[in-house]
């Protein structure tokens, strides 16, 4: 198949809504076979396969919990058996469980840090042995702008998207004599349900710091994933790269 994703083959964790969903759609359309991984809604993850074999791409649906690290493993091994092989990686599946420092509980912590971070960190790790083998591979990390300037009420998601951008720079220069690369995107406010729930004044201010004056699609932030796993960013590791709108920039 042509485009720049033609005959390789992805798996893009959370992928059955938002911003993973429209991942698995953009690497499709540019000719990537895809593993599309969901944890809650088998029916919202069987409609992105549809769409993704309605654009000529193979697709395989897998459930798996990536907090866990067996499940985890699992789904790697399962990905790359079912699509043949397994060059690109997206860690996009995230949770937020917001609260006031004072009053985040222990499982409010543990949980973010564990399917933010840990599923970042193992989904990474199985993937890296199959890479560093086939000497070849891309990994985009789905970091936040929160793991750059942090947020009050988000201590837990602020820790665990900046884990994602130290992981991303050690993974990136662990890897790279194997011709693996890993970058990140850092989205900032993005259209999805995890931003549908917030009270209209928040999303009043956080659009008076978006520099384009307007909140950003799932699709800005796949295309931007597209490049980072495609050859055209052949010569880009380590990267953390803000789809913002001009949020963040200094
Ligand atoms: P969403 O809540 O719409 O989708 C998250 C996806 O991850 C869902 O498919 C969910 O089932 C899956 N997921 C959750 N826990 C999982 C687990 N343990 N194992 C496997 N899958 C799991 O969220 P959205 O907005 O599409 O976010 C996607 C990523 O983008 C997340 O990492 C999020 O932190 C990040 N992000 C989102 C922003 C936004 O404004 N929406 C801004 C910056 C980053």
């Amino acid at each position: 198949m042509n485009g720049r994703l033609g005959g390789r083959a992805a798996l893009v964790t959370g992928a059955s809504r938002g911003i993973g969903a429209a991942i698995a759609r953009r690497l499709a359309a540019e000719g990537a076979s895809v593993a599309i991984n969901y944890s809650g809604s088998q029916s919202a993850a069987d409609e992105v396969a549809a769409e993704v074999r309605s654009l000529g791409a193979p697709a395989v649906v897998l459930r798996a919990d990536v907090s866990d690290p067996e499940s985890a493993d699992a789904l790697v091994a399962k990905a790359a058996a079912e699509l043949g092989r397994l060059d690109v990686v997206v860690n996009n599946a995230g949770i937020t469980r917001d609260g006031l420092l004072v009053r985040m509980s222990d499982a409010d912590w543990d949980d973010v840090i564990a399917t933010n971070l840990t599923g970042s960190f193992s989904i990474t790790r199985a993937a890296a042995r199959l890479m560093m083998k086939a000497r070849s591979g891309s990994i985009v990390n789905v970091a936040s702008v929160i793991g750059l300037v942090g947020n009050a009420g988000q201590a837990n998601y602020a820790a665990a998207k900046a884990g994602i951008i130290g992981l991303t720079k050690s993974v990136a220069r662990e890897l790279a004599p194997r011709n693996v690369r890993c970058n990140a995107v850092a989205p900032g406010f993005i259209e999805t349900d995890m931003t549908a729930a917030l009270p209209e004044g928040v999303r009043e201010a956080a659009m008076q710091r978006v520099a384009l004056r307007r909140f950003g699609t799932p699709d800005d932030v796949a295309a931007v994933v597209a490049f980072l796993a495609s050859d055209e960013a052949a010569y880009v590791t380590g990267q953390v790269l803000a789809v913002d709108g001009g949020m963040t920039f200094v």
